[in-house]
């Protein structure tokens, strides 16, 4: 384990220069395939005798660097990447679970998320529980004999509730099921979910990682502690039929999961990362640790700003003293609490969707992470298909307005809130 800090890692972990002819920036190796030496050397890749590049959709030398980089930072024994944070958390949960498997998960997830193990999961036989994350016991209350999975956010996007990892972790622990975490709006530069009782770490790198808006992609960090032969996954422990009998537990040990996800996971379903956005991504992540920084410096600033304002009924911003998660804010991320901020629009729903169509700076549209900010109105867009009543377990009211704030001039984005608070007043409010 290298005891290297984050901002040196996000760098340098995985670029080998002297083996990529003295490149001093991570290289694209945009190709599809790799031509073998001979045929042995072909069987033996095959066959797992060597290890060595076949064929993109299974890996790549530029998207090596990213899972190397990746599971430095996040403290894993491997990581694989894919072309969406959706295609790592889809890919993720269908090379571990089979119909008739049952997940626990926090009601707080990411729209897309929660319709996947809503909606989508469930006609293939895999159903979820969601269980309000701010009792750890409702986990525990909530498993299953078939239960195979916990998987939470860290910090939920967008209610922002801030997830007592430790003690979510021990009632995995004890259900002898993987703990997964998407660590996206935290950032590995804020909290690492491994040092907390992870076993696996799940990212959109379209978000902060990327940072610039410019690159969809997605992650998976495997810890490398979870105790496959524990009976309940035969699939690690028994012959594999997908892969020519392979015993991946036996043979594979703690990155048993990471070998699953490419042999399987990626040959399957093909959510490959591109090279070129693999490169984008990378480019992001080595500022990473200055830009979360500024993010979350404008975001708590930007709060306590908006908590003065007269257009604002409510905000909510882990790193507020007043805030419901602040407690657990300063155990998880004491660091800073990230860049997205939400508040309410008096006025209600047409107040909020007004505000989100007036703003300059602030761009309307559906991401977070961005160096740029960013505004949208959830509860007519995003999360427009769930019912009130799962919009609420979301922490998603109809006059909620979510920012994802970016490294900007903190005046120029007030300036920018103030007129179209200003605007919405002489139409909206009046
Ligand atoms: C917390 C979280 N996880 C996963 C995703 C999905 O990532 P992607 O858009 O890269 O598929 C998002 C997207 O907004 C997200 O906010």
């Amino acid at each position: 384990m290298s005891t290297q800090k984050l901002a040196t890692q996000a760098l340098h972990a995985g670029h080998d220069v002297k083996q990529n002819a003295g490149t001093r920036a991570v290289p694209i190796y945009q190709t599809t395939s790799y031509v073998f030496n001979d045929a042995d050397h072909a069987a033996n890749l095959f066959s797992l005798k060597e290890l060595g590049f076949i064929y993109t959709r299974l890996n790549n030398p530029t998207n090596q660097i990213l899972q190397d980089r990746l599971a430095a930072i996040e403290g894993g024994v491997g990581a694989v990447v894919f072309a969406s944070g959706t295609g790592a958390i889809a890919t993720g949960l269908l090379t571990l679970l089979k119909a008739g498997d049952h997940i626990v998960a926090s009601s707080s997830l990411y729209g897309g998320t929660y319709n996947l193990l809503n909606v989508t999961l469930p006609r293939l036989g895999i159903t979820t529980t969601f269980v309000d994350a701010d009792n750890p016991a409702n986990f525990g209350d909530a498993v299953q004999e078939n239960t195979r999975a916990f998987f939470v956010e860290s910090l939920g996007n967008p209610k922002l509730d801030v997830l007592d990892l430790e003690e979510i972790s021990k009632h995995a622990k004890a259900a002898k099921v993987p703990f997964i975490v998407d660590n996206t709006v935290a950032t590995p530069a804020l909290l690492n979910p491994i040092k907390h009782g992870a076993n696996i770490v799940i990212h959109s790198l379209t978000k902060y990682i990327g940072g610039q808006g410019t690159s969809l992609g997605g992650a998976i960090i495997d810890a490398g502690n979870f105790d496959w032969s524990n009976g309940k996954f035969p699939e690690f422990t028994e012959p594999s039929l997908g892969y020519h009998g392979l015993k991946y537990y036996e043979t594979l040990g703690a990155a048993s999961y990471t070998f699953k996800l490419i042999l399987e996971g990626l040959r399957d379903f093909g959510g490959a990362l591109s090279p070129t956005n693999a490169f984008q991504i990378i480019q992001g992540l080595e500022t990473l640790s200055v830009r979360i920084k500024k993010h979350s410096e404008n975001a708590l600033a930007l709060a306590k700003w908006l908590a003065e304002q007269d257009e604002v009924a409510w905000v909510n911003y882990p790193g507020l003293e007043n805030n419901k998660y602040k407690p657990l804010a300063d155990k998880y991320l004491p660091n800073g609490q990230s860049g997205v901020v939400t508040f309410g629009a008096k006025g209600g729903f047409e107040a909020a969707k007004a505000i989100a169509n007036e703003t300059k700076i602030f761009s309307l549209l559906a991401n977070i992470g961005d160096t740029k900010s960013l505004i949208i109105h959830p509860s007519s867009t995003t999360h427009q298909q769930l019912n009130t009543e799962q919009q609420a377990s979301a922490g998603v009211t109809e006059d909620l307005i979510r920012l994802s704030v970016g490294i900007e001039d903190l005046d120029d984005l007030k300036n920018d809130l103030k007129s179209a608070f200003a605007k919405i007043k002489k139409t909206v409010l009046t």
